[in-house]
């Protein structure tokens, strides 16, 4: 089984989907994610990644398309995944499309975040990461003003460097432009429209109640 979080940058898919891959036992892979870490990483590619990521411009779709298929085929997809940022162009669609009828699986169910440009400029500006082990957090409620530190393993909190103005608005642009078309592809198959204006629990509530009436098998959840 595959799932889609589709939607806009800041609208919840990163939250969701580790939400979801501890919900279900299915591996959360986001793309953002693996091209944040090859940009670390120091490489001659990672170099590049990160010039596209700060412009908040889109990686290639060869490139994508050959790192999620290589993902898509090993053991830790076996049950299906999450794909959290990925199909982002018609092209990489298609290709997933082609990907999965070639190796005799179901369509995607795909799950749209829909959310004002205004709740993402605002929850972008506010967004913290850990650089160690990715859990997402809001500064929203840091009313102290003190370095955030990570619940789970206490690293220091860190802003992502394309959650600065003028790279949200280019994300924000590039989605419009290119990603939303992905609505129209898929809406006459598994699509599902999610109000991810409502608090992350709401949402994440939502998500779990659809996929139970799309009947996803229980053996999924938590490896019972
Ligand atoms: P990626 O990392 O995928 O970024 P994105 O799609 O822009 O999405 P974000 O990670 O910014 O937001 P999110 O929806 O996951 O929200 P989050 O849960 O963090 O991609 C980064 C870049 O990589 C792209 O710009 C592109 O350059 C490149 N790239 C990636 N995939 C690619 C591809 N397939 N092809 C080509 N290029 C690619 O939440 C945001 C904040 O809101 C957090 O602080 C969170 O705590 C808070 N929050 C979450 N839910 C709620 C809620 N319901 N209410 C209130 N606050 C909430």
């Amino acid at each position: 089984m595959i799932v889609i979080l589709l939607g806009p940058p800041g609208s919840g898919k990163g939250t969701q989907a580790a939400k979801l891959a501890r919900e279900t036992g299915l591996t959360a892979i986001s793309t953002g994610e693996l091209l944040r870490r090859e940009s670390d990483s120091g490489s001659e590619l990672g170099e590049q990644v990160r010039c596209l990521l700060r412009a908040g411009l889109l990686v290639d779709d060869d490139l994508m398309n050959e790192v999620v298929a290589k993902l898509l085929a090993g053991e830790d997809c076996q049950k299906g995944c999450i794909l959290d940022g990925y199909p982002r162009t018609i092209e990489q669609a298609l290709f997933l499309s082609r990907f999965l009828e070639g190796h005799g699986l179901e369509e995607p169910i795909v799950f749209d975040f829909v959310v004002s440009p205004e709740a993402v400029i605002e929850r972008l500006s506010q967004r913290r990461q850990c650089p160690a082990c990715g859990h997402i957090y809001s500064a929203e409620f840091d009313v102290y003003g003190k370095d955030m530190v990570c619940e789970v393993d206490g690293t220091a909190l860190v802003r992502r460097s394309d959650d600065n103005p003028e790279t949200i608005r280019e994300r924000l642009r590039i989605y419009q432009g290119k990603t939303s078309d992905l609505v129209a592809f898929y809406k006459t198959r598994r699509y599902f429209a999610l109000d991810a204006m409502q608090p992350a629990d709401a949402v994440g509530a939502e998500l779990i109640s659809l996929l139970d009436t799309l009947r996803v098998p229980l053996v999924l959840r938590g490896g019972i």
